[in-house]
């Protein structure tokens, strides 16, 4: 593969150059199977669900300003002190969580810059996961600063919701290969999912208003300032939103089945409305509960099932090849082809089809994956986009995942 066709499937071969940074260090010493980086995307998917919930926790305490500074918990000290109390603890708690979360993020940035081909889809989606997690970080420090401002407090939770959906394009594009993207299903359904998709974010944002406006804006002391709307009336707006995105699921989950689609969206579908379904339910109790924090929780921890369910879909509606496999020489080294370095120094020569590259030059093409799109066919296609006629339904490999 010369260098034009790394540029083209963004995969990157590992090269015999000197490590310098401490990521090519640990490159030349690992190199982890194709499962590791699909189980790290899974990881960070997870803890970023955990830190959404985490938070919400803080503020259904009342520990939003448990430390009542940022970057340190008090004037005079960086960890929370025992005149801070249990809310100090909790919103401490939070904010050390943030370092697990960073490490979650940080073990799948290595697994998928060592692991072999290198994939740079995968490694650009699990930087922008870092960046993410900074800057809300960073808002977290804003929200505590600003004496928990609900627009602030929204910003927060929407900036965490961009995250899960960062993660889980990562955890989906882990799981499938870099063939240009193949539609699935016809123009109008994509359309339609699109929609939804769209439909569901503002649903989303509507349930922070909400939030912002009523007693657990920040958390439920009447000291924190509200959102300047009437409570009943942003509330009912969120729920016309909420069975707009019901029927919407329904309609996606009906047009499915009458253009016969894969197994995969209709499955996808499935689990949306499922998830869907049950979200309005607890929606619903809450609101006649006169919101128990316990249900909010339930209900914040459903909105990112929601928002995940919704962003598979999403992506189930085109297919790009198979995930890649473990190379010969990782699963059986005393079988690897002769090119294959025996030390694991991050000098294999070996793609994932085990045919040996010359010394000295890139790893040799793999058949049919690194060939561009013919013009004219199959154009790639991103969900939401016009990406050329829909072929034949087909169930795939990764698609009824
Ligand atoms: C079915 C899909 C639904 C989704 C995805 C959804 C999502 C959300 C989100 C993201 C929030 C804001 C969480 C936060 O800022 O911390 C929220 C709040 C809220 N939602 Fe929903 N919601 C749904 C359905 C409903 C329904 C049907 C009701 C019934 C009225 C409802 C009632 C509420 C209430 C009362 C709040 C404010 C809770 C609080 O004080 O923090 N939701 N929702």
């Amino acid at each position: 593969m010369n260098a034009q066709a790394a540029a083209y499937d963004g995969r990157v071969p590992k090269k015999p150059s000197a490590p310098r940074t401490p990521l090519a260090l640990l490159d030349a010493r690992w190199t982890p199977r194709p499962e590791t980086v699909r189980r790290a995307a899974l990881i960070a998917l997870v803890m970023s669900v955990v830190i959404v919930v985490t938070g919400g926790a803080v503020r259904l305490t009342g520990s939003g300003l448990g430390c009542d500074t940022w970057p340190k918990c008090t004037e005079d000290s960086l960890v929370t002190t025992p005149e801070m109390g249990l809310h100090g603890v909790i919103e401490f708690g939070n904010r050390m969580l943030t370092y697990v979360l960073s490490a979650a993020v940080g073990f799948f940035i290595a697994a998928a810059r060592c692991a072999a081909p290198r994939r740079r889809s995968l490694t650009r989606l699990g930087w922008a996961q870092f960046w993410v997690v900074m800057c809300n970080a960073v808002l977290g420090g804003i929200t505590v600063l600003t004496g928990l401002n609900p627009w602030v407090v929204a910003g927060h939770f929407l900036l965490a919701t961009a995250l899960i959906t960062v993660a889980t394009v990562s955890w989906v594009r882990a799981r499938e290969g870099d063939d240009a993207p193949r539609p699935l299903v016809g123009t109008p359904v994509r359309r339609a999912v699109a929609g939804l998709t769209a439909l569901t974010a503002a649903l989303i944002v509507a349930g922070t208003a909400v939030t912002g406006s009523g007693k657990h804006a920040g958390d439920n002391s009447e000291d924190i300032i509200r959102m300047p709307f009437d409570w009943e009336t942003v509330t009912g707006v969120h729920a016309v939103l909420a069975w707009a995105v019901v029927l919407g699921a329904l309609a996606v989950l009906v047009g499915l089945r009458l253009v016969d689609a894969p197994p995969g969206p209709r499955a996808r579908a499935r689990e949306l409305m499922v998830v869907l379904l049950a979200q309005g339910v607890i929606g619903y109790v809450q609101y006649f509960l006169e919101e128990p924090p316990l249900l909010v929780g339930i209900h914040m921890l459903g909105s990112t099932l929601t928002w995940i369910a919704t962003v598979r879909l999403l992506f189930s509606l085109r297919e790009r090849g198979p995930a890649p496999e473990a190379a010969p020489e990782e699963t059986a080294p005393e079988e690897s082809a002769p090119a294959t370095s025996a030390t694991g120094t991050g000098q294999d020569r070996t793609t994932e089809t085990g045919i040996p590259a010359a010394p000295g030059q890139d790893a040799p093409a793999v058949p049919g994956q690194d060939a561009p799109a013919v013009p004219g066919q199959d154009a790639p296609a991103v969900p939401g986009q016009d990406g050329g006629p829909a072929p034949a339904a087909q169930p795939t490999g990764t698609s009824s995942r």
